[in-house]
């Protein structure tokens, strides 16, 4: 558990991801009935960009560090506008921050976090904010424990892995299985770096063979994957995305790359409906 967020908080791959997660929660806005947020590898909520580990990387810098002058119509402006009310751009919010911003009365929001303090971090950033747990346990054994959920017959499954370890990527194709099992509707986001193709290949030949149908890809990538010792890029894979979801990423993408003058993007369907 070598693994520390705050070292890469608000770089791209955090942008990318916490603005399209913004938007996948925005469609389960649209019906009144509850829905719960599973975050399985939720970190410590909100991370300080001018802490001495932020600053040694600069990740930031690169990522909101250059989305401050974002017009209201933009596409990335309902995630820009959560990032301000949860203290950004200094204090950048996380994904179960984010979350926990769009729950209504009737909705909930459970973490899952293994690192021991950066547990405590998050418990303590939610201890009076309602319809928000935080567990310290294991992400993979969390899905079997909590799903189905008790509360809500609609969720969103966000997973996040730091990729420290080999395996990741296998660990995420037997996380569907699980999910798909417990929770068939459920609509699931899984984060994945991109360094060389070949891995990415893999894993989304791996999704396709499991039987899922309505699987989306949504890709961000800063250079052309050609250097297997950085990260060149980074998805977000998202099965049974919310309707009109699909072009919303579309353009929240476009406008990520003309502003973080990124290499290339992507949305595709990798199994349909
Ligand atoms: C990429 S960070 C999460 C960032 C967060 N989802 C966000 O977007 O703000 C990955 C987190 O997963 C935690 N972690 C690593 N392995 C885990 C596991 N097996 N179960 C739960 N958490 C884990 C790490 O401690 C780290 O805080």
């Amino acid at each position: 558990m070598n693994y520390r967020h705050i070292y890469h908080a608000g770089n791209f791959a955090d942008c990318m991801k916490h603005a399209l997660l913004v938007s996948l929660l925005h469609s389960f806005l649209r019906k009144p009935s509850a829905f719960m947020v599973l975050d399985t590898h939720a970190g410590i909520g909100r991370y300080d960009l001018q802490s001495e580990e932020a600053e040694k990387t600069g990740e930031w810098r690169e990522g909101i560090g250059l989305l401050a002058e974002e017009a209201p119509s933009s596409p990335l402006a309902p995630w820009l506008a959560l990032v301000r009310q949860a203290g950004g751009p200094r204090f950048y919010p996380g994904s179960p921050l984010l979350a926990a911003c769009m729950l209504r009365a009737q909705d909930q929001l459970i973490c899952c976090e293994k690192h021991p303090d950066d547990k405590r971090a998050l418990y303590r950033l939610f201890a009076q904010t309602p319809n928000v747990s935080v567990h310290e346990r294991d992400a993979y054994e969390a899905l079997r424990a909590l799903l189905p959920p008790k509360t809500a017959r609609r969720g969103l499954i966000l997973l996040d892995p730091p990729f420290e370890e080999p395996g990741e990527f296998s660990r995420l194709a037997d996380a569907l299985a699980t999910i798909r099992a417990r929770f068939a509707n459920a609509v699931v986001a899984l984060w994945y770096p991109i360094k060389h193709r070949t891995p990415v290949r893999a894993f989304q030949t791996a999704m396709a063979g499991t039987g899922q149908r309505n699987i989306l890809v949504t890709e961000l990538l800063m250079r052309p994957p050609h250097d297997p010792d950085r990260l060149n890029g980074s998805g977000l894979m998202v099965i049974n995305p919310p309707y009109g979801f699909a072009e919303n990423a579309q353009a929240i993408l476009a406008r990520l790359k003309t502003v973080l003058g990124a290499h290339d993007y992507e949305t595709s369907m990798l199994v349909p409906e």
